[in-house]
């Protein structure tokens, strides 16, 4: 069975972008599986610390990377850039023997309430994972705009928003 292992960008509870990862794993099927990735035990990068060993959670979740067909990144827009928290946890995910992203493949989409959708977020993102030897996806391109109006109780309302996520997640598992 082929594995996606998805990260969101953002540790908010209720973040446009996690609740896009899992309207991705609940149109994925059965041929799939999807794990959304919990990276808020993170610690702050800081090269001492690697010395020795690395922090048993980024060991945790870099072997749940290795072991992804596809690596799947949400991410919101902070100040026109990625979360510091997307941004840390992937310096951890670069370091090492044999990091993790690279040649694996890699698909990104990105959520934001302003109408722009977090299109200057990718473009950062893009610019990392090409540092990182990334295989990145770079096709259909997702940008999810105005994303405060498109959910309602955490729910996809948007019916325009489901085709676009649907177009997406059918390409990207053909691609795996
Ligand atoms: C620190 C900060 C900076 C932000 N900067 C931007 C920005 O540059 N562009 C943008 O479209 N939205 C910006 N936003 C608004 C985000 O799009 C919004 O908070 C969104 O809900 C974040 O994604 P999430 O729902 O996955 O947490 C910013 C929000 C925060 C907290």
């Amino acid at each position: 069975m082929k594995k996606i292992v998805a990260i969101s960008g953002s540790l908010r509870k209720n973040s446009y972008n996690t609740l896009c990862l899992k309207e991705i794993k609940n149109l994925i099927g059965k041929e799939t599986e999807m794990e959304i990735l919990d990276i808020s035990a993170i610690p702050l990068f800081n090269e001492d610390l690697k010395q020795n060993n690395f922090p048993a959670v980024v060991k945790e979740l870099n072997e749940k990377l290795r072991n992804a067909d596809l690596i799947l990144i949400a991410t919101p827009e902070y100040n026109y850039s990625v979360s510091g928290v997307l941004k840390n946890a992937l310096d951890w995910f670069s370091r090492g023997d044999n990091p993790v992203f690279e040649g694996k493949k890699v698909a990104i989409i990105s959520a934001s309430i302003s109408r722009f959708g977090g299109v200057r977020a990718q473009n950062h993102l893009r610019q990392i994972l090409f540092c990182m030897d990334a295989g990145l996806i770079n096709h259909p391109e997702v940008f999810i705009s105005s994303a405060h109006t498109l959910f309602k109780n955490n729910i996809l309302i948007d019916q325009h928003t489901k085709e676009i996520l649907q177009n997406f997640t059918q390409y990207v598992i053909t691609n795996i």
